[in-house]
């Protein structure tokens, strides 16, 4: 298999297996209406095989970021639909996240005056105020046993809301120390009753989740993200046993299923515990080596190539790339990222990364 063949992930055919990694940019304004700063910026990456939208709140008490892009309102969906028929238009495909930041987050933002997650335990570190300013995680609000049916719900509510705007799947994000990492991970997950206590019961919400959302939309429009040992925002699953039994209750659990994909960002793809998930789930795999080395050509073609992974899932050099799979198609040079505009408000680092082309001119 090469980089640049075709797959199908569920229903959606891709034309290679370059995929967007999700990607926070928090262009989305005050009320997370994608805008045309948003439509311009994906439509200009539609040559990926697919992207994978930026961490999207299914509501507000999932909102960890201001300028974060939710699906849950109107207008929401509304510019939510702008963005898929423009990367459509472009040939593209699209997927959004749907991402329940739990403790990683603020009471200004999620405007409930209150964070949730597993455990009333607090992430370490710090997180943006409202207001721009910073302050401590706060502490979050155990999520009851009578609370947890509506957070399946509201990501029933938002997959739903995504397939009304012309999306062709979501992902949902089981990773990096958000709500269903906090769920899976010992450290953020101290519950003794149904949602805690075992590797299955950790497992549980995720799987109540997927299963639910793929039941309203679809396994075959149906991902999710993982990232186990992924060590971050307090998520830590340091015993390799206890995460090796976690992962595989997930994996088992999501097998029946049939997912369009699983997507997961882990350091060593090759290892046994993402081979194991991958070969359990019976789902493509969708695979991300992480942030401590930028993905490059070069190990994106040899992860395809070795049958590691069916499709890589590139991050930074998407941001800097509007026309990446063409460069890396010729194998051409590339604009280098610039960390300092990740998060700014505006055009600059977002839609003005020039393409080959003009940079040849
Ligand atoms: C600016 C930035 C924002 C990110 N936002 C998200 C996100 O919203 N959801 C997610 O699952 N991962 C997110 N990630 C992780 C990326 O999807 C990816 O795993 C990471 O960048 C490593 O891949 P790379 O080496 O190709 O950049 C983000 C990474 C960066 C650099």
């Amino acid at each position: 298999m090469n980089l640049f063949d075709q797959l199908t992930l569920g229903r959606t055919p891709l034309d290679n297996r370059v995929v967007m990694a999700p990607l926070t940019r928090l262009r989305a304004g005050e009320h997370g209406v994608p805008d045309d700063l948003l439509v311009e910026h994906y439509a200009q990456r539609a040559g990926m095989g697919l992207i994978i939208t930026e961490g999207t709140y299914p509501f507000a008490e999932g909102r960890t970021w201001m300028g974060q892009p939710g699906i849950e309102t109107a207008e929401q969906i509304a510019g939510w639909a702008r963005v898929a028929d423009a990367v459509h238009a472009a040939g593209g495909r699209i997927a959004v996240q749907i991402m329940h930041g739990g403790r990683i987050g603020h009471p200004s933002i999620t405007g409930t005056g209150r964070v949730v997650s597993a455990s009333a335990l607090a992430a370490p570190g710090e997180v943006r105020t409202a207001d721009g300013g910073k302050a401590e995680h706060p502490v979050a609000h155990e999520l009851t046993e009578a609370e947890i049916p509506d957070v399946v719900a509201g990501f029933v509510a938002a997959a739903r809301n995504a397939i009304e705007a012309g999306l062709d799947a979501v992902e949902l994000h089981g990773a990096n120390g958000y709500l269903l990492h906090q769920f899976l991970s010992p450290a953020s997950n101290h519950r003794t009753d149904g949602y805690g206590g075992s590797p299955e019961r950790r497992a549980r919400i995720v799987i109540e989740v997927v299963s639910a959302v793929a039941e309203a939309i679809g396994a075959d429009r149906t991902g999710i993200r993982l990232s186990p040992q992924h060590d971050i925002q307090g998520a830590v699953e340091t015993d390799a046993d206890e995460t090796a039994a976690t992962y595989a209750a997930v994996a088992e659990g999501l097998a029946p299923l049939g997912l369009a994909f699983v997507d997961v960002l882990q350091a060593d793809l090759r290892g046994e515990l993402v081979q194991r998930i991958r070969s359990s789930i019976g789902a493509p795999l969708i695979g991300n080596s992480g942030f401590s080395a930028q993905t490059t050509r070069e190990e994106a073609s040899a992860l395809v190539e070795e049958g590691v992974v069916d499709a890589v899932a590139v991050g930074r050099a998407a941001i800097a790339n509007p026309d990446l799979v063409a460069r890396w198609r010729a194998d051409a040079q590339e604009n280098a990222p610039e960390p300092a505009t990740f998060y700014a408000p505006d055009a600059r680092g977002y839609t003005d990364y020039p393409t080959l082309a003009a940079v040849g001119a």
